[in-house]
């Protein structure tokens, strides 16, 4: 049995991740959850149980087979290295090494013959991208893609715990009719929509979450040229990424049919009779590692498009459950397959 560790067990992600893995019964010869120093010596649950968190050293990779990584891309480009070398491959949620081209990206049920060229090192995709990309499989696979166009409503978890705890604060005061006060963006986001999600790399106009979308979609879905349009905002949500698509095939694929493609595909589930009140919603999506469609209709702007509405969770399916699934694929195909 492999034994696994946990860069960033006590965060948003590094929580869930907890859950995901006692819940799939994944056997583990040991699980090590490791965070900063400021976290050692707390507990964190595991299923009925508790574990305690150790500081991130070099030593706490000692014998670790997979090391799945929740604690930022800095803290993955000093860490992934040494777990590396230590022999643990590295399953890691940051954005830290996403696009090298050595690095496989991969969404389990999207890409999983990716992992197997992996050299102790696996990307798992930014949660936006994470959602979207088994739908544009689906539509790739029966009708080929030009171009996706996308705006992201995301929750504020995709910005970590710290975020969600200073939006219920923000939240709570506004109740109470203090004036607004920003405390987790720039601008307030309690009761509020921000034009903006992630921060502004280049003079391009663009975030890196948006950026992010592009390129990785790209890379997961092997189409170096597709064309993708994009816009990130921030919405006050605690879980739950929606995102509203349109896109144009190659061949012609009527909301009859992709609805019908869409329901055969595992991990994807159709909800899509409005005038039943039956569309994803970031509430019900959230803790669920399926990845919802509805809305599906003809997009009148373009011959051969196709609008829609996807909805996953950020921390289950856009992080937590995806990193797992590719510890699965590891067990599954021997951990140092091209080692
Ligand atoms: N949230 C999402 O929806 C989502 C989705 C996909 C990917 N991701 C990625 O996953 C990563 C974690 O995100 P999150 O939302 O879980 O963040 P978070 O809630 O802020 O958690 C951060 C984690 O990193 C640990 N950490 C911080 N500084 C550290 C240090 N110097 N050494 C060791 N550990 C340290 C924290 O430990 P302490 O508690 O000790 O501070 C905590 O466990 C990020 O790279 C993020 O981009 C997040």
């Amino acid at each position: 049995m492999p034994r696994i560790a946990i860069l960033g067990a006590t965060g948003a992600v590094g929580s869930v991740l907890r859950e995901v893995l006692a819940e799939r019964g994944f056997e583990a010869a040991d699980l090590r959850c490791l965070a900063s120093p400021r976290s050692a010596g707390t507990r964190v649950a595991y299923g009925d149980d508790e574990i305690e968190v150790a500081a991130v050293s070099a030593d706490a990779f000692a014998g670790i087979d997979i090391a799945i990584f929740s604690a930022g891309a800095a803290r993955s480009r000093e860490w992934a290295p040494i777990a590396i070398e230590r022999g643990a491959v590295v399953v890691d949620n940051s954005s830290a090494f996403r696009m090298l081209p050595d690095v496989p990206l991969v969404v389990a049920d999207v890409n999983p013959h990716a992992v197997r060229t992996h050299r102790g090192l696996i990307a798992n995709p930014n949660c936006s991208t994470m959602g979207l990309a088994p739908v544009l499989k689906a539509v790739l696979d029966a009708a080929g893609l030009e171009r996706v166009t996308v705006a992201t409503y995301q929750a504020v978890s995709g910005t970590g715990q710290a975020a969600v705890d200073g939006l219920l604060r923000e939240t709570s005061r506004a109740l109470a009719g203090d004036p607004a006060r920003a405390e987790v963006y720039p601008q307030p986001i309690a009761f509020n929509v921000l034009p903006v999600a992630g921060s502004f790399s280049g003079d391009d106009g663009y975030t890196d979450e948006e950026l992010k979308l592009v390129h990785e979609s790209r890379k997961i879905l092997e189409l170096p040229d597709l064309r993708v349009s994009v816009a990130c905002v921030r919405v006050p949500v605690v879980t739950g990424h929606s995102e509203a698509v349109w896109v144009e095939t190659r061949d012609p694929l009527s909301p009859d049919d992709l609805r019908d493609l869409l329901l055969d595909r595992p991990g994807i589930i159709v909800l899509d009779d409005p005038a039943d009140y039956s569309y994803p919603t970031a509430l019900a999506a959230a803790g669920s590692d399926d990845v919802y469609v509805g809305r599906i209709r003809r997009d009148l702007g373009c011959e051969n498009g196709l609008a829609f509405w996807v909805v996953s969770d950020n921390l289950r399916k856009g992080a937590a459950t995806n990193a797992v699934q590719i510890a699965e694929l590891l067990v599954r195909d021997g951990l140092r397959a091209t080692r």
